[in-house]
């Protein structure tokens, strides 16, 4: 019998399953209060064990991390993912990431920061002083539409559709639903066929992204390009299918996450009126009511620390994820082959062993030696290790000039009474979305367009 690590009580048969309780965020977070660095439960037949010590999760993430693979609920998402990067193991992985990573060097993003403020300007030329909005849908269209633009070259006159139908299968992404193996996607269960029609809608509109490159070609040096000139040592390229998988992926995983980056910041900024005149101080001192640029990412320390404080708070990717693929040993415990271990941001970013006061909205925290001096993995939001998120930089960077952009004309307030509801699916999405109301700032009735400088000095773009 192993030693196991001490966790709650299970239920006959069924053990625990968080994810199905009402609010699975404050479950997980008594369990590590209650029971420390690394819990055990049983979800099923699943043996869970569940790290709150930024040791543990380096250990699994980096150190041991050829003794893993990627969890079930990951693995499960291939019905709709396919064997893309987020998806994919072994050898194919390796592949796929040296292929991508160019796109994503410090030089090449330089050169999508004129495409976000442009995108972020023509928005904000549709937002009206006194209106009430759901900024997270408007951050789903803003930063759909630049991904679509700075990874594919397509600018879209199907972002409304293609948003529509993500949006379909975000929210069936939820709960136990996250752990329902892929077969019963095809069973008549309420929904689904919702969902189908929605993948088969995403995969009409990625195809005829293919074809349409493959039919007149690019100038653009993208991340297609990239992956369809790719040619394997036999001199075989990737087929469509295998497109189609790279696609989805960045698609889904290059969006949705930055959107609600963005929209958690604009949430806890809505009730914070202290932090948000400090933004506009900052936006109105360096920018002076010009669109930001590329080398004012330094000067723009504020915006970036909003965003990590966000991110601390409401970090989109609220858990990672990997399944045992062999014996080894952690924290004092056997981990056996076929065992989830589950490592959260959302636990980990509160813990107050390492912030002060970890409930508090507190941008200027990341600007005290405190936060310096961090162990590297009591805050992770784009993971770690190997399988780091390989849009980081494009999206802190997306983040920090989009934050400055909108704050530069308006100020975002939260709607009283309103309520506002992280749900741990894929990502932690807000229930009912995020509605605020919007107060144009005076004099601000729209900046020229932001102009193409590569100037590129910032910590948001060190790899
Ligand atoms: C604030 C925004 C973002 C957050 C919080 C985020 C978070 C993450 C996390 C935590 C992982 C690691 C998952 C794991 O270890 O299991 C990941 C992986 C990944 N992310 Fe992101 N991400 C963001 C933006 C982006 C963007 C903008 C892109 C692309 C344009 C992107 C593409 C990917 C891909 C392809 C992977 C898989 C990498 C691999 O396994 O090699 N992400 N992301």
């Amino acid at each position: 019998m192993l030693q196991r690590p001490p966790g709650p009580k299970p239920r006959f048969l069924i053990g625990n399953i968080p994810l199905a309780s009402r609010d699975p965020l404050a479950v997980f977070r008594r369990w590590a209060q209650d029971y420390g660095d690394i819990f055990y439960y049983r979800a099923g037949w699943i043996h869970v064990y569940f790290l709150n010590h930024p040791d543990l999760i380096e250990s699994v993430l980096v150190r041991n991390y050829q003794s893993s693979m990627k969890d079930r609920v990951v693995q499960n998402s291939r019905w709709f993912l396919g064997n893309g990067l987020l998806t994919s193991e072994g050898e194919h992985w390796k592949r796929q990431r040296r292929l991508s990573q160019p796109s994503f060097h410090r030089e090449k993003i330089a050169s999508y920061a004129t495409v976000m403020t442009n995108y972020a300007d023509q928005m904000l030329s549709h937002w009206q002083d006194g209106s009430v909005i759901d900024i997270h849908q408007e951050m789903m269209k803003l930063t759909l539409r630049i991904v679509l633009r700075a990874l594919f070259n397509v600018e879209s006159e199907e972002t409304e559709e293609i948003s529509e139908a993500l949006n379909v299968m975000l929210r069936h992404s939820t709960g136990l639903r996250l752990l329902l193996p892929p077969f019963v996607r095809q069973l008549p269960l309420p929904g689904m066929f919702e969902v189908r029609r929605a993948v088969d809608g995403l995969n009409t509109h990625v195809y005829k992204i293919i074809h349409l490159r493959r039919e007149h070609g690019s100038e653009a040096e993208d991340l297609l390009s990239t992956l369809m000139e790719a040619r394997d040592e036999d001199g075989s390229q990737m087929n469509d299918l295998q497109l189609r998988d790279e696609v989805m992926t960045f698609l889904l995983a290059g969006h949705e996450t930055t959107a609600l980056a963005l929209s958690w910041a604009w949430y806890l900024l809505g009730q914070n009126s202290r932090a948000q005149q400090e933004l506009h101080e900052e936006v109105d001192r360096v920018l002076a009511g010009r669109a930001p640029n590329l080398s004012d990412l330094p000067s723009l320390t504020c915006a970036e620390s909003v965003i990590k404080e966000s991110m601390r708070l409401y970090p989109p990717a609220w858990a990672v994820a990997r399944q045992a693929i062999r014996d080894f040993e952690l924290g004092g415990y056997q981990i056996p082959v076929g065992a989830n271990l589950v490592m959260s941001q959302w636990v980990m970013h509160r813990d107050a062993r390492f912030f002060s006061d970890p409930e508090q909205f507190d941008p200027s925290r990341w600007r005290t030696e405190a936060c310096l001096k961090l162990p590297k993995f009591a805050y992770f939001p784009f993971g770690g290790g190997p399988r780091q998120c390989v849009g980081a930089s494009f999206a802190m960077m997306e983040a920090i000039l989009l934050l400055a952009t909108i704050a530069g004309r308006f100020q975002v307030h939260a709607v009283a009474g309103d309520p506002v509801e992280p749900v741990p699916s894929f990502t932690l999405r807000p229930k009912h979305g995020i509605r605020v109301a919007l107060k144009e700032r005076p004099g601000r009735t729209g900046s020229p367009l932001a102009q193409g400088d590569t100037t590129v000095a910032t910590s948001a773009l060190r790899q």
